[in-house]
């Protein structure tokens, strides 16, 4: 008997990870960008029309409530990736050479995006930075949350002011990504529909 069914591209645990993960973000960064106000570090503060919270005090419980999900689905996301193989089958292969031909193919327009169970190597690169970023924001995070108790991991980020920089700079490269990913899955709709029915 032959079938028509098409691979599964995303099982349903990434994508269920996936969009956990995007509401979280929204969530986590919105009510920072608040908090980010109350003491900014920079010349700038956040139009507050952007921001969730209401107030300091607010942002702080919306901030505090979204950490679990979050980390939480992170580490499911990862522990999946690393004991399925998907990370192994999905990023590797990884090589400043194939980013570089991949990056001048996407330039000159000639980048293909047939078979979506293959991931370029610009994908993987955007990937693997965004995952590395995100646990950069945990671990930078915990280092201003607790910077008497985790004052070591604080100290690696050059005490609590430095940790605060830290945890914007790996805030902006997740917005970033994120602006630019959401542009290229609507550039491509079939990824699109992939992340949410898995084919
Ligand atoms: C509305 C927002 C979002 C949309 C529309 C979206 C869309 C997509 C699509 C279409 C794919 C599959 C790409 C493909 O198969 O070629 C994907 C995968 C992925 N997205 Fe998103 N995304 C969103 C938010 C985010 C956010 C906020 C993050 C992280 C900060 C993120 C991280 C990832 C990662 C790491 C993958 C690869 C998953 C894997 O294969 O293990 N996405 N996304």
């Amino acid at each position: 008997m032959t079938t028509t069914a098409r691979p599964l591209i995303h099982p349903l645990i990434v994508r269920l990870t996936h969009w956990i993960n995007a509401f979280a973000i929204l969530m986590m960064v919105t009510s920072g960008w608040r908090i980010y106000n109350a003491s900014p570090l920079f010349g700038f503060r956040f139009p507050a029309g952007i921001t969730l919270g209401g107030w300091l005090g607010g942002a702080l419980n919306w901030h505090f409530a979204a950490m679990w999900l979050f980390a939480g689905n992170l580490l499911i996301y990862l522990a999946y990736g690393v004991l399925s193989g998907r990370f192994r089958t999905r990023f590797w292969g990884l090589t400043p050479r194939a980013v570089w031909t991949d990056t001048a193919s996407f330039v000159r327009g000639r980048l293909s995006h047939t078979d979506l169970s293959v991931y370029n190597a610009v994908q993987k690169l955007c990937y693997v930075g965004v995952i590395a970023a995100m646990l950069l924001l945990i671990l930078s995070g915990l280092a201003v949350w607790k910077s008497v108790q985790l004052q070591e991991l604080a100290a690696l980020m050059g005490g609590y002011e430095g940790a605060r920089i830290v945890h914007f700079c790996a805030m902006a490269a997740v917005v970033a990504f994120t602006v630019l990913h959401v542009a290229m899955a609507f550039a491509v709709p079939r990824s699109l529909l992939s992340i949410v029915r898995g084919r």
